[in-house]
Formats: structure tokens, C-alpha cells, sequence
């Protein structure tokens, strides 16, 4: 699901999960916008409710759907098929605790915008907001990274073809679940 918040959605990568892995980067190239995006509300002079309401949205949605799929899926299944020398259970772990990292950053962000939201004023005059959007897109930003550097590539090279199709059918099936996109 795209909630509309501009440059997530602009020229965003459309793919599906019938191609998991594909998918999941061009899910981090669409929270790599969102981290811009995250920054322009920080610099917004004016107040302008569509992005604040778009990015209030895309983390309730698609940000905390992604963190699920993670959770649930691409990462018991990493556990199972990597090699003892592929040393993944600390990365793992470490990308673990960035993603309760990332649910208490996004938590305090969605608060200060919806406080923008009722009080009808930009990020920059809320006691604290912008200081929580910028820690939100900075920790995003290096979770990220590490995961499109160790976890896609060993992915790519450990996960079998059936582990493909059967990865597929989970995020559609919780897509279907939502009523998103199959
Ligand atoms: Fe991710
Ligand atoms: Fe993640």
C-alpha cells in the first residue's frame, strides 16, 4: 500500500512480492525517501497537513508491515539456511534490536505529527519534533545500509528457489490479509 507521501511514492520501484528479494530493496530505496522525507518536515516553514498526514500513515502501514516481514519471515529463514561461517546471528540480532529502535523513534514521531496535525503548525514549532524526526531518519538510514549490505547478498546466495516461492506467498498472503496489493 502507498499512502501518497510524494517522493516515497514517485518513481518508487514497483515491484511485488512475487520477487521477495526484489521486493524488500525496493522497499529500503521507498525508506530511504521516507528518511528525506522525514527531513523536509523538519525544515517545513508552513504548515502543509498532506505530508504530515502521508508519513503518519506510511509508518503505521508500511513501515511496521515491513518490520513484520522481517521479523516473521526473511529472518527465521536466514537463521535456518545460513552457513555456520556466515556469522549472520549477531547481525541478526543487532538488526533485531534497530527495529525496537526503530518502533520507539517512529512511536515519538507519529506522536509530534499528529500534535502538528491538531495544532495545525509545522514540525519546527513542537517542543522536540524535530529532534525526533532527524534521530528517526538517522537510525533508518544505517539500518538500512546494513541490511541491503549482509542480509540481501547472503539472500541472494542462500535462500533456494522453493524458499522464494514459499517467502512470496507468506508477504502476499499478509498483504491479502491487510486487503493490499497481491
Ligand atoms: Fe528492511
Ligand atoms: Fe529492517
Amino acid at each position: 500500500m502507498n499512502t501518497g507521501m510524494h517522493d516515497v511514492t514517485e518513481a518508487a520501484r514497483q515491484v511485488t512480492p512475487h520477487d521477495p528479494i526484489e521486493f524488500m530493496l525496493a522497499e529500503h530505496l521507498n525508506h530511504r525517501r521516507m528518511c528525506k522525507a522525514l527531513e523536509r518536515l523538519a525544515a517545513m516553514t508552513e504548515f502543509d497537513a498532506t505530508p504530515i498526514t502521508a508519513m503518519v500513515d506510511y509508518i503505521r502501514f508500511d513501515l511496521t508491515l515491513h518490520i513484520i516481514d522481517e521479523e516473521e519471515d526473511f529472518f527465521p529463514l536466514l537463521r535456518t539456511r545460513c552457513l555456520q561461517d556466515d556469522d549472520i546471528d549477531a547481525v541478526l540480532a543487532r538488526l533485531s534490536t534497530d527495529h525496537e529502535t526503530d518502533k520507539a523513534l517512529s512511536a515519538q514521531v507519529r506522536d509530534m505529527l499528529n500534535a502538528c496535525l491538531i495544532l495545525r503548525k509545522p514540525p519546527r514549532v513542537i517542543d522536540g519534533a524535530v529532534e525526533a524526526l532527524m534521530a528517526f531518519a538517522t537510525n533508518e538510514r544505517r539500518h538500512l545500509a546494513l541490511e541491503n549490505a549482509v542480509i540481501i547478498p547472503i539472500a541472494r546466495r542462500r535462500f533456494t528457489a522453493e524458499d522464494l516461492k514459499m517467502l512470496s506467498r507468506r508477504l502476499l498472503a499478509r498483504r491479502r490479509r491487510l486487503g493490499g496489493e497481491s
